[in-house]
């Protein structure tokens, strides 16, 4: 069962603490696109950080890339999107509503007298299915014409296999060997939704590995391995990852396998990246379209091929839910309902808040400079506004995984009270400590 409940709270406490807005909220907002405020951002770069950590710096076999969001028309019709990248659509004459074809609210076959609209319940009013592109379409230069037409990529993947050759030679890397990329792609989503999982832009984490024909299965299976791991390491809670197998109608036009990694949203079970093997159909088709041989002689074996590509793609925005969603709970502490984000604290937005206790005796003094000492390492937050456990809960609910509260014996014993988010224990630490005692506990893993 969807639990609807959960993700108003969940958006709710995004708006109020400033993780994500309504995109031009003060005009009413715009579809299926979201801001990321001061949280949000910081929250998302984490994710993005621990990402290009783990698939660029931590190894020797993948370079990394930016490419341009624009590229050349040519692109999207050698990789199958002009033609492919369609959903069937229908129309009601009668309210104006568009719906994807197979919505399941629709009762009988739209184009037909029986057809439901399951906006309005006019019957007969649904147009006959019409295949809709979902790529953005804009102009390049100064006339508005069919020449003219470039795209918002709907994916960042063709960026890299566009440089594969480029960044094979500059980085004198070897096959196997991958590329990564962070980078934004636009959808034309018909049915988006479900805050930010589905959105019109959204930020993809993807990664290409080149491998010789032959030993891509092996590889997948080693990317499979790898990819889960990582999730599991952002402290998601194991039982809510699984697999889902593509079978053969559900293949992308390019893939000769294809898994997902499904988070259990409470909206349902849900994909949040694609391990993809493409076998040779992105470079054979950039190589018959652009005309130019884009394959690798590997020199050991005196063999000259097509490499075979195993993809790891996932959303940043997708897994920045997943987070949110996981972290959020409610408690009953002494009466009261405790809202808690428990993000791991590798990702939580915010690592310390710093508290006076009270705003005399010096102690917002020392809190100002323990504040900006930490801040100088990592993100903290100052507040001296409230009740010390008003504060606590504002910051449980950012996800901040330390409190540090400067009080009576902070000058004369120069120690601390540090709280912990989850256990809500508290320990006194050193001042000179603290900075160590937060760095070691938000480090890598
Ligand atoms: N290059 C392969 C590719 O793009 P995909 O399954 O269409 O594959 C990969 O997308 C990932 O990108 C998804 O698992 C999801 O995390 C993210 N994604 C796709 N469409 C999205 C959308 N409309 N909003 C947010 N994230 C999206």
């Amino acid at each position: 069962m969807a639990d609807t409940t959960l993700m108003d709270k969940l958006v709710s406490l995004c708006k109020r603490r400033g993780f994500v807005f309504q995109s031009s909220e003060i005009y009413g907002g715009l579809g299926s696109v979201w801001d990321y405020g001061p949280l949000g951002v910081e929250l998302k770069k984490n994710v993005k950080d621990r990402w290009w950590y783990a698939m660029v710096r931590a190894r020797d076999d993948i370079e990394g890339l930016d490419a341009a969001i624009l590229m050349h028309p040519r692109v999207w019709e050698a990789s199958g999107h002009i033609a492919g990248f369609t959903d069937p659509l229908v129309d009601c004459r009668h309210c104006k509503n568009r719906f994807r074809a197979d919505d399941p609210r629709i009762k009988g076959t739209p184009g037909q007298p029986d057809a439901q609209c399951p906006v309005c319940g006019s019957r007969g009013t649904l147009t006959e299915p019409r295949m809709f592109n979902l790529m953005f379409k804009t102009f390049m230069g100064p006339v508005e014409d069919q020449a003219a037409v470039v795209y918002l990529r709907p994916e960042t993947a063709q960026g890299i296999y566009v440089n594969y050759l480029n960044v094979l030679q500059s980085s004198r890397q070897r096959i196997p060997f991958g590329i990564a990329q962070i980078g934004k792609a636009f959808r034309n989503e018909i049915t988006p939704g479900n805050f930010i999982f589905r959105t019109r832009e959204f930020e993809q984490m993807e990664m290409q590995f080149f491998v010789k024909p032959g030993t891509d299965a092996e590889w997948f299976e080693r990317w499979r391995e790898w990819r889960m791991q990582w999730h599991q390491s952002l402290g998601l809670t194991t039982a809510k990852l699984q697999w889902h197998q593509h079978g053969p109608d559900e293949l992308a036009h390019y893939a000769r396998a294809a898994f997902d990694i499904q988070y259990e949203f409470p909206f349902g079970w849900q994909e949040i990246e694609g391990i993809h093997n493409r076998g040779d159909f992105d470079l054979g088709r950039h190589q018959e379209f652009s005309g130019k041989k884009l394959e690798h002689f590997d020199q050991a074996a005196n063999e000259r091929y097509l490499p075979y590509i195993v993809e790891t793609s996932a959303g940043a925005d997708r897994v920045a839910l997943t987070l949110l969603a996981d972290a959020y709970r409610e408690e009953q502490v002494e009466g009261e309902t405790r809202v808690v984000l428990g993000l791991h604290p590798a990702v939580a937005p915010i690592k310390a808040g710093v508290f006076p206790l009270v705003k005399k005796d010096g102690m917002p003094e020392l809190a100002t400079a323990l504040y900006h000492d930490l801040k100088r390492r990592f993100p903290a937050f100052y507040d001296d506004s409230g009740a010390i456990g008003r504060r606590y809960r504002r910051m449980d609910e950012a996800g901040t995984p330390f409190g540090i509260t400067v009080d009576g014996e902070t000058a004369a014993q120069r120690t601390v009270t540090v709280r912990h988010r989850d256990s809500m224990q508290q320990e006194r630490v050193g001042v000179d400590h603290v900075a160590g005692f937060v760095a070691e506990r938000i480090g890598r893993d």
